[in-house]
């Protein structure tokens, strides 16, 4: 990669967006002195401790250390990789990019994966022309008519028919000259050494493409009946089950028009929908939605409709996909079809205007949860009363909000049938109980009583630390300030290990880039990953110049890891004992567990003499 000509492109940028201007079309920025102080718009809070610095142009927060500069703030605050937030930042002041600049490793799998693209589009060309330009595509053209699929749905979706023999894309393939090597990395063929084999056969195909449109795989249908009845392209480079969503490049600016979104399970539900006029519609694809789905969705909107069919929509796993929505902050809501339905079949049979009846009917999760627990219970026996509302409980106490938590317990008492009193009164004594629940389970957890060693339930002295991550990354800090740091910090680093993936990444990468000798390296010199979370310590760094305490953070460090030690003894003496509770004297292995227990604890008494237990 051409180091300079990157570092040019990205200063021009920067200079280009000062910061206090940018942040301000995000947050109520106030000017105090030289800085300007607003709420952070990364975490909660109350009082501001989101400060940005016009001068250096660098912004920090003091709440949750969040910081860096213009790049880092939109690639926060917009969700975006590196790449997508300085083309963001060069449209905004109207900077002509040039190719987004890379590592030549990140290069080489771009180029890989820019081939896999090719190819797939390549085969969904000719699948395309063997449904509407062929004999054999007939059939598959007129089972779409069956489905009540118009041609114009089919082609916005770019549908295709894989001919029944066996080699009819492989033979195309050798004609182009195309290696068939690369064709099974794109999952479009298989059968390696053995001789290659179209991998789709007889199935109508849908292509599965990506927010861009460059399309990432498919999925096949049978004309028929018979197992299976879809079969996906395998994963590749580009292919992760559960990473994608099905017509979202289609879907995206009715995503936008309509400020929602609707979900639902298969690709005939979406190409029904579409062809209906109902183009905020995308595709989960049979799986219950997973975290990448919902980063995704959650990059185009805060307002989700779910419309599962109703046997999968109570199902443990799409609940709790769902959460995963809730919990990022979307505002979910489910549409209820009559059992047996799905909207494509709804949509077919009565038509848009009464699926749109469906989508005002919605409920939120609570009530959608709310109600499956009714329809499992015998509501109308006492019984049946006091199961439900143990059943609603463990649910509200995730709720957060009080004042939502209260209406759902109103919204509870009538459902059940029960007096608003009685439920708050109930409520009181689960979230009494399951509080000492867990106390009592952190007691058993760290209190036992073992042969000679007694644990004693005492505030720990131990450690100072509220969040062992805050030391790891004030080690990271001390790397990057001085050189001489790093050194020592590696080598203690071998017997140390820092908990978080990510630290360990960026370690594993500064080691890599020591030979070249500059330091602190340029962020340009990191993945996208990673660069993040550089540019953020290197921010800290600015604004908190202090030499980091590198051998105090070392120590403490290994005295987390040897109290992380003891616990994991403490949890594994405590099962042997239950094991062998009624043997006379402790195994061997036991014995053990417990000397190395005592020459723990000792080791720790040495740096705190009043040592006495762990929390
Ligand atoms: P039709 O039966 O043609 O209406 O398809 P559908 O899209 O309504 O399928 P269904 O509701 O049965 O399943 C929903 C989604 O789950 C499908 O669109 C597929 O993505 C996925 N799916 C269903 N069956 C299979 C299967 O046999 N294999 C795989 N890999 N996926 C499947
Ligand atoms: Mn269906």
């Amino acid at each position: 990669m051409d180091r300079l000509t990157d570092e040019k492109i990205i200063s021009d940028v920067k200079e280009n967006n000062e910061l206090v201007t940018v942040i301000s079309e995000y947050v109520n920025l106030k000017q105090r002195g030289k800085t300007f102080m607003g709420l952070c718009p990364f975490h909660s809070e109350k009082t501001p401790s989101f400060t940005v610095s016009r001068e250096k142009q660098l912004f920090h927060c003091f709440g949750c250390g969040a910081g860096g500069d213009v790049l880092t703030f939109v690639m926060r605050m917009e969700n975006l990789t590196f790449g997508p937030a300085l083309r963001f930042l060069a449209e905004r002041a109207g900077i002509p990019l040039p190719e987004v600049q890379l590592s030549p490793n990140m290069q080489k799998r771009k180029a890989e994966r820019e081939r896999l693209y090719q190819l797939n589009a390549f085969a969904a060309d000719y699948y395309r022309k063997v449904l509407w330009g062929t004999q054999t595509g007939e059939k598959a053209a007129a089972y779409l008519e069956t489905r009540g699929i118009s041609r114009a749905a089919a082609e916005k979706f770019r549908l295709g028919y894989a001919p029944p023999q066996w080699a009819a894309l492989v033979g195309l393939f050798r004609k182009k000259e195309i290696a068939l090597g690369e064709a099974e990395k794109a999952g479009l063929v298989c059968g390696g050494g053995e001789g290659f084999y179209d991998r789709f056969r007889d199935r109508l195909l849908f292509p599965i493409t990506n927010a861009r449109g460059q399309i990432v795989g498919f999925g096949g249908r049978l004309l028929g009946d018979g197992q299976p009845k879809y079969l996906n392209s395998p994963e590749t480079a580009v292919f992760q089950k559960g990473d994608s969503l099905y017509g979202l490049f289609q879907a995206r600016e009715g995503i936008r028009r309509r400020e929602r979104v609707i979900v639902m399970e298969g690709y005939m539900d979406v190409i029904q929908a579409h062809q209906q006029g109902l183009d905020e519609v995308v595709a989960s694809l049979g799986t219950a939605l997973t975290t990448e789905q919902v980063k995704l969705l959650k990059r185009y909107t805060d307002q989700v409709y779910i419309a599962y069919d109703a046997d999968a929509a109570g199902e443990a796993a799409t609940i709790r996909g769902l959460d995963l929505l809730a919990a990022v902050g979307v505002n979910v809501r489910v549409v209820r079809l009559p059992s047996g339905e799905d909207p494509d079949s709804l949509l077919k049979k009565e038509g848009v205007e009464a699926f749109q009846r469906f989508v005002d009917e919605s409920v939120d999760l609570f009530t959608f949860k709310l109600a499956y627990i009714l329809e499992q219970e015998e509501i109308a026996t006492p019984d049946g009363k006091a199961r439900a509302v143990q059943r609603v409980f463990p649910i509200l106490s995730q709720v957060k909000n009080q004042i939502m938590r209260e209406a759902y317990l109103k919204q509870t008492a009538t459902a059940v049938g029960v007096s608003e009193t009685t439920i708050y009164d109930e409520w009181r004594i689960y979230s009494y109980n399951s509080r000492k629940n867990k106390q009592r389970l952190d007691i058993k957890n760290n209190q036992r009583h073992t042969n000679d060693i007694t644990y004693q339930q005492q505030p720990g002295i131990l450690p100072a630390e509220k969040n062992l991550l805050q030391l790891e990354r004030q080690l990271l800090r001390g790397c990057l300030q001085e050189k001489d740091f790093f050194t020592r910090i590696k080598q203690a680093l071998k017997e140390i290990k820092f908990s978080a993936p990510l630290y360990t990444e960026l370690l594993h990468q500064l080691v890599e880039w020591d030979v070249s000798g500059e330091w602190p390296p340029p962020a340009t010199a990191f993945p996208p990953e990673t660069r993040a979370l550089y540019i953020e310590l290197l921010t800290e760094n600015t604004m908190n110049p202090l030499p980091v305490d590198v051998e105090g953070c070392l120590k403490r460090l290994e005295q987390h890891q040897i109290a992380e030690e003891i616990r994991r003894l403490q949890r594994e003496v405590a099962v042997s004992l239950d094991l062998q509770a009624s043997a006379p004297t402790p195994a061997l292995d036991l014995q053990n567990k417990l000397a190395l227990l005592n020459k723990l604890h000792k080791k720790l008494r040495e740096d705190f003499p009043t040592f006495s237990g762990l929390r």
